[in-house]
């Protein structure tokens, strides 16, 4: 198993190009199973969550081609991706594959609406808390499918197709609501979502579903409105700079210090994470080409944040910016609204030498003057990126165990690193 060998303590000077959003990417190639014609998706970030759904796919019958290099590109332009269902040959979603990737349940909507059924496991992915499903049944009962749960499996079955209804999400949930937008764009007849996920990745997936010829109002509005139509066309549709990925850096820059341009991303997709960072004295300013973050000798003031559903702090940058508060000034306070029980990382941050303490879903966090490497463990996602981030900034040597949850959301994490001049390299084995 791969490992990340991080020496910290040098500051960070260049720039990062950022890649596609991986929660956009994600629902954006699960939108293929609308249509028989081809969807064209540009920017895709090279990541194993973008592979395994290649293969969930290519079960249901896409046929996922990668596109090759355009004359002036370069490897960080991301890949074009073109699939292609012209026939759905399996509507099954088996376990093995299913378990490995939560997002990969979302298949159910599309399947149920232009195929009238689907056969689902019940999803598997980062062990963030208890993540049910119980809203994106409750879209598909509310749009007439009829559900059964046989085995770990959710069986959906609409024979005569879906009609438009009224779904009012007792609480946000970005999955029910790119459930409800692929489902009820083929429904007969209007959906109106109430208090809908109002995430940039929602826009961008109900963006590309537009122009595939379906009618979708208000998306980035608590209140989308669908007119279903009989048949989705295909599209060519570039996948929007990942806000995650763009914070992640924003605070390793802030944790490391030193001067770095985030090409290729905006500032309005994570305004509130840069204002918790300018909060924190780091200098954070909007350019042409990206978002500029430096931290030149000044310390790290300490902040209180609670997350939030968009357009609040995203619970995907809790962890990376606990890991910058370590070695803030003061004693900072992180409350995850958002998820139970992910606070992973915090047992392997206390072994760099922070002083945390748990109580219930807030973290208190009192800043230490220095953090020491250490043999440490990646245990989801964004969890085991707060771990690279302070080890940029410990003493000495930290080793990154179980890199592969790395690899399913950051694409060439320590070569974009290292090119700014982290002392950053991947062990293979
Ligand atoms: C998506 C993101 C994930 C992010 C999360 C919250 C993708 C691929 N993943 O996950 O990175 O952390 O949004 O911003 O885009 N819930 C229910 N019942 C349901 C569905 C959700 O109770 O049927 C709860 C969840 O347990 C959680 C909350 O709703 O407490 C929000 O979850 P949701 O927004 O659905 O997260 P995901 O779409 O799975």
């Amino acid at each position: 198993m791969d490992r990340i060998r991080i020496v910290g303590g040098r500051p960070l000077q260049g720039s990062i190009p950022i890649s596609g959003a991986k929660n956009a990417t994600l629902p954006l190639m699960i939108a293929s199973l609308l249509t028989a014609d081809p969807l064209i998706l540009e920017n895709v970030p090279r990541l194993a969550d973008v592979r395994l759904l290649q293969r969930i796919l290519g079960n249901h019958g896409v046929d996922v081609m990668i596109g090759g290099k355009r004359a002036g590109e370069s490897t960080y332009d991301g890949e074009t991706l073109h699939l292609s269902a012209a026939r759905i040959v399996d509507t099954t979603a088996p376990y093995d594959l299913v378990s490995r990737m939560r997002a990969s349940f979302w298949v159910i909507g599309p399947l149920v609406a232009r195929i009238g059924e689907a056969k689902v496991s019940m999803p598997g992915g980062c062990a963030i808390g208890t993540r049910p499903v119980d809203l994106l049944i409750m879209v598909l009962e509310r749009l007439g499918a009829e559900i059964a749960i046989d085995g770990g499996y959710v069986l959906a079955r609409a024979p005569r197709g879906l009609r438009g209804g009224d779904i009012a999400f007792p609480k946000v949930t970005v999955g029910g609501t790119h459930t409800a937008l692929m489902a009820a764009a083929l429904a007969d007849g209007t959906t109106v979502i109430d208090n809908a996920a109002r995430e940039p990745e929602i826009v961008d997936v109900a963006d590309c579903l537009n122009k595939m010829g379906a009618r979708i109002s208000g998306a980035g509005s608590s209140r989308i409105v669908i007119d279903g139509v009989a048949r989705l066309s295909g599209a060519r549709h570039r996948v929007l700079p990942d806000r995650i990925e763009t914070g992640t850096y924003a605070m390793a820059v802030a944790m490391a210090g030193g001067d770095v341009l985030l090409e290729n991303t905006r500032p309005d997709l994570l305004q509130t994470a840069l204002d918790v960072l300018s909060e924190s004295g780091v200098v954070v300013s909007a350019t042409n080409e990206g978002v500029r973050v430096a931290r030149n000798g000044a310390g790290i003031a300490p902040v209180t944040v609670r997350t939030a559903p968009f357009p609040g702090f995203p619970t995907d940058l809790q962890a990376q910016l606990m890991a910058l508060m370590t070695r803030a000034k003061g004693t900072s306070r992180i409350t995850e609204t958002i998820f139970e029980n992910r606070f992973m990382h915090v047992q392997e941050l206390v072994r760099f030498g922070a002083r945390i303490h748990l109580d219930g879903e807030t973290a208190t966090i009192e800043g230490v003057e220095q953090l020491r490497g250490a043999p440490v463990m990646a245990t989801d996602l964004r969890a085991s990126v707060s771990l690279v981030i302070a080890a940029l900034a410990a003493e000495g040597e930290t080793m990154v165990h179980r890199v592969y949850h790395l690899d399913r959301g950051f694409e060439r994490l320590e070569d974009k690193l290292a090119a700014c001049g982290a002392e950053i390299a991947r062990i293979s084995g």
